[in-house]
């Protein structure tokens, strides 16, 4: 259901759509529960300490290029996953990231 939302949305936004709605929700589960969540949390709730909290929408303000620049390059303890990460994986798992916030 929410995939068929997403795609809707892409649909009506045509060239307006933005790099986190265009990433595929499934692979970015995927990706987040190999790479993220002993940091993060299965659910987003945070496991090392100092690590936002996703599930409160904690880190996720900022636009979807800031984050990806985080997740490709790093911040403050978190490592960078450039090299982990490729292409339409960032996007993948940002469009994840940000449905963990309810
Ligand atoms: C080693 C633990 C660790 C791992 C692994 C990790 N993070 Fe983080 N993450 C952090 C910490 C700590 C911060 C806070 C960094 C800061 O603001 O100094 C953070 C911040 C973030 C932010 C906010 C970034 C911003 O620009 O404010 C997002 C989004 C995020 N992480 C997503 C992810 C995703 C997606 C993954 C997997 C690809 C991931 N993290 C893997 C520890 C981790």
């Amino acid at each position: 259901m929410r995939r068929f939302a997403a795609v809707v949305c892409c649909l009506m936004a045509g060239p307006l759509v933005t790099p986190a709605e265009a990433g595929d929700f499934f692979k970015g589960r995927q990706l987040y529960a190999q790479h993220c969540s002993r940091c993060h949390g299965n659910d987003g709730k945070p496991v090392l300490p100092g690590t936002p909290n996703l599930s409160r929408g904690e880190g996720l303000l900022a636009p979807d290029q800031v984050l990806l620049r985080s997740l490709r390059f790093g911040k403050g303890s978190m490592p960078g996953f450039e090299a982990l990460l490729r292409g339409k994986e960032l996007y993948d798992v940002l469009i994840y990231v940000r449905s963990l916030h309810r």
